[in-house]
């Protein structure tokens, strides 16, 4: 089982694969994208010691030749030091411009992979392994790479393309459930954005996502990755359009932020509960029904997701401070936070005026 999609940026295009069990033979679909048949894996402990035989002898058969990068597993470790230590390896090992990158892991791998080929000897070519149900249905799709510093989360960085997406989810079979609902947030962020009939088609299919059944998995990945494709086909470097994919994020990278980024909230869980408050800021504003939020709120409490700011991180905020984190977003222009809202169930728009009353609101009921 195996579905295809293309994404298609201003100078380039590329391919998305999407299958179960797909990684045992990437090193035939790996070799068709190589100039030099050398490659450079950069993986971490936990995914190199899961499923790092398998990429390694798909690899072997296909006579590509590759050495190892294995880094510690964290997003505490998505920073310039990681960056300084891979780009010194890859020098070291003698990196040659027609020799590939290969990211193997969920975001953060692919977020420090894609930005190490992006200025490895100004640009080398990089392939995306997406490990986590985040990375497969967003991360490694659309371009943006980036490290974290401690003014914030993905501040540098850059938008430099994968040349092919291997995308198994045979994979999320040792994923763990959070993890699993981490990506889900995503997912469903793509139907309440700017897909009514998949929204639907998820809502519908509930029960059959709740057990990971795998041709609901293939579908719910091959769809989220199809919506990010024509995001990106329209607007690779968000000017404008891109922004709606940000969806929950405003709000979530401030919850994030409360939480110095510690492993007890994960970006999903925090996107999550940020969907949440921008659904209930679009209903205030009067784009949504209260029975359509509802809808979405039952759904999300169904499958577990997180629809409430944990007390612990609660208690370290006020409204101000909380506003104050979301002012210093990257969607902030001119000293103004621009929301993304839904005008309704399947469609976003960047809102610049809205009352912020309404959101003092929002944030008073989340935060107390
Ligand atoms: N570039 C983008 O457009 C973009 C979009 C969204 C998020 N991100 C970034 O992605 C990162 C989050 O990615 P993530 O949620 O994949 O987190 P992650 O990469 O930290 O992975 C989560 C955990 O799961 C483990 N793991 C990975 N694959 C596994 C598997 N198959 N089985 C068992 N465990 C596995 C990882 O080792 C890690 O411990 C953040 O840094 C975020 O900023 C980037
Ligand atoms: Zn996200």
């Amino acid at each position: 089982m195996k579905k295809t999609l293309e994404v298609k940026t201003g100078t380039d295009k590329y391919k998305i694969l999407i299958g179960d069990n797909i990684l045992s033979s990437s090193g035939s679909l790996i070799k068709k994208k190589l100039i030099n048949p050398r490659v450079f894996i950069i993986t971490n402990k936990f995914i190199h010691k899961l499923y790092g035989k398998k990429l390694e002898n798909s690899l072997k058969k296909n006579k590509i030749s590759f050495n190892k990068i294995v880094i510690n597993d964290g997003e505490q470790y998505k920073n310039i030091k990681t960056i300084n230590l891979i780009t010194s390896k890859l020098l070291e090992y003698k990196i040659d411009r027609n020799d590939t990158l290969i990211a193997f892991g969920g975001g953060v791998i692919g977020d420090i992979v894609g930005f190490s080929a992006s200025i490895t000897l100004r640009g080398i070519n990089f392939i995306q392994i997406p490990t986590t149900l985040l990375s497969q249905v967003d991360s490694a799709v659309g371009g943006k790479t980036g490290v974290n510093t401690k003014e914030g989360k993905n501040l540098i960085g850059t938008f430099y393309q994968p040349k092919l997406v291997i995308a198994d989810v045979s994979l999320l079979k040792t994923l763990p459930k959070r993890e699993i609902l981490s990506g889900y947030a995503e997912i469903i962020k793509y139907g309440l954005i700017m897909d009514k009939k998949f929204l639907h088609w998820l809502l519908d299919n509930e029960s059959k996502l709740k057990t990971y059944n795998k041709k609901y998995l293939i579908e719910a990945v091959f769809r989220s990755c199809k919506n990010k494709a024509i995001i990106v086909k329209k607007d690779e470097k968000e000017k404008n359009i891109r922004a709606i994919l940000n969806l929950g994020h405003t709000f979530g990278h401030a919850i994030e932020a409360i939480n110095h980024y510690q492993k007890s909230l994960t970006h999903g869980e925090a996107v999550s509960i940020g969907i949440m408050m921008a659904l209930e800021m679009s209903s205030l504003q009067g784009n949504i029904l209260n029975k359509n939020l509802n809808k979405i709120k039952d759904h999300f409490q169904e499958l577990k997701m997180k629809t409430k700011i944990p007390i612990n991180i609660k208690s370290k905020t006020s409204l101000k401070k909380f506003k104050e984190i979301m002012n210093s977003d990257k969607k902030v222009k001119n000293n103004h936070i621009n929301l993304i809202l839904l005008k309704n169930l399947g469609k976003a728009y960047l809102a610049s005026r809205y009352s912020t009353k309404k959101l003092d609101s929002v944030i008073n009921k989340y935060i107390n």
